[in-house]
């Protein structure tokens, strides 16, 4: 072909098609032609009539379309802008303390075994099958602070085909797993060693396990380098306050990573819920984003996100399952956990104005992608975009039909998610 003339085109589809655009949460296109080139991007989007014209003028031949059932549509990927890989060994169990409590008695022992290769490879294995499954197309993990098994969580996900952000873990200090920790320098040399290795992103556990001195040389490494940065922030009242004492000189939590240069608009924030306007007003300013894990927050008895209050601000939100803090590793469980805290506080102040389905998909989806500033190429279904996409059926012969009615397309289980697509390449089911 000549020179500069557009990749070709690999796969066209037809058949209903359901995503958001920042101006409408819940667009539903049917009868749809999309085309996929040999890139995996999305090469035209067009009406089913139009299927003539387009075969000739995007060069492919109408018996190639792949036709959608009536009760199939594809659905953009579902990004879990925060969880935690090492956690699925233990997800659904260990949800009887508070945050603090919780991380010292089951998180940092399990995270500890991770050091061991052959353990770290059976658990990441299956989480990132799980969450792939699942519909999971783009995941920002927490790792451990094992720097060769975070690059293996980074591996497999690649092999898998799985979108992901990786993190290996910062902290140089922990009171309570004396093991479980790095020194200062050796976290920064190791985050340097493993950085350019995966898609990374700079990993300050929160402010609670770094000294000032590493989040300064993490916001540092960052800043350099133009990285990606994640961490936690005003989960629970308690982790405020402790935050509060041994920050005296930061006006809020979040003037703390502010501080540290950890705050940018390539940072994601998991929890938030106990946020102020100010910091709500630090984020909009600096283009940070947070992580709303509502099943999390309410598992571990944290609190609960305002999220009416952060679209008011204006400030990126995605949605995470936080697993293990949350118990499932399933972005839909995400959905119905977030529609489900709205509701309670509605419940407790009936003019709040209740989240929608439809906003809380485009959260699942174009919410999480922007929250990650993937915007560009993931999120939802635009010309020029990666086709990561899922292909659900309804009424999946074994899906639980009684919930699902076709003229209100509603994804059920992984039982309804028949294929996962990532940049055009078919990753579920597996190969
Ligand atoms: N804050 C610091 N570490 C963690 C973690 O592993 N899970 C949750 N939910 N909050 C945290
Ligand atoms: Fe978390």
């Amino acid at each position: 072909s000549s020179q500069g003339s557009s990749p070709a085109i690999a796969h066209v589809y037809r058949g209903t098609f359901v995503h958001s655009t920042p101006h409408t949460a819940l667009q539903i296109l049917e009868d749809a032609l999309l085309g996929v080139d040999t890139e995996g991007k999305i090469a035209f989007i067009g009406k089913g009539e139009e299927l003539n014209k387009l075969s000739q003028s995007c060069g492919f031949s109408p018996s190639e379309v792949i036709q959608l059932a009536q009760h199939e549509f594809f659905m953009p990927g579902m990004v879990d802008t925060h969880i935690h890989a090492p956690q699925y060994s233990y997800a659904g169990t260990a949800l009887d303390l508070p945050l603090l409590q919780w991380l010292n008695t089951y998180t940092f022992p399990v995270e500890s075994r991770f050091k061991d290769l052959e353990f770290a490879r059976s658990v990441y294995t299956q989480v990132v099958k799980r969450t792939l499954r699942n519909g999971t197309t783009t995941a920002c993990y927490f790792a451990t602070i094992h720097t060769d098994a975070s690059l293996l969580l980074g591996k497999i996900t690649n092999d898998f085909g799985q979108r992901a952000l990786v993190g290996k873990v910062c902290m140089d200090i922990n009171n309570a797993v004396k093991h479980y920790k790095e020194t200062s320098e050796e976290s920064q040399e190791e985050t340097c060693r493993w950085y350019p290795l995966v898609k990374p992103v700079v990993t300050p556990r929160f402010a609670l396990s770094c000294s000032a001195d590493l989040l300064e040389q993490l916001g540092a490494i960052a800043k350099n380098n133009n990285l990606h940065i994640q961490s936690h922030i005003s989960e629970t009242i308690e982790e405020v306050n402790v935050v509060k004492k041994l920050f005296p000189d930061s006006e809020s939590y979040t003037d703390v990573y502010l501080k540290h240069n950890l705050l940018t608009d390539k940072t994601v924030m998991a929890h938030g819920c106990h946020l102020t306007d100010e910091e709500l007003a630090l984020f909009r300013e600096t283009g940070a984003s947070l992580s709303h894990c509502p099943n999390s927050n309410i598992s571990l008895c944290s609190g609960m996100l305002n999220v009416r209050n952060v679209l008011n601000h204006k400030v990126k939100l995605g949605l995470g399952t936080d697993v293990a803090g949350g118990y499932s590793a399933s972005m839909l469980d995400a959905v119905r956990r977030t529609l489900d805290t709205s509701k309670v506080l509605t419940i407790q102040e009936p003019d709040y104005c209740t989240l929608s389905f439809e906003e809380v998909f485009r959260l699942a989806t174009l919410g999480g992608s922007q929250a990650l500033s993937m915007d560009d190429h993931t999120g939802n279904f635009e010309v020029g975009k990666d086709f990561d996409a899922l292909r659900v059926n309804v009424a999946a012969p074994e899906g639980p039909i009684d919930l699902v009615q076709v003229d209100e397309p509603k994804v059920c289980d992984d039982r309804n998610i028949v294929e996962v697509y990532v940049a055009g390449r078919k990753v579920v089911p597996f190969e």
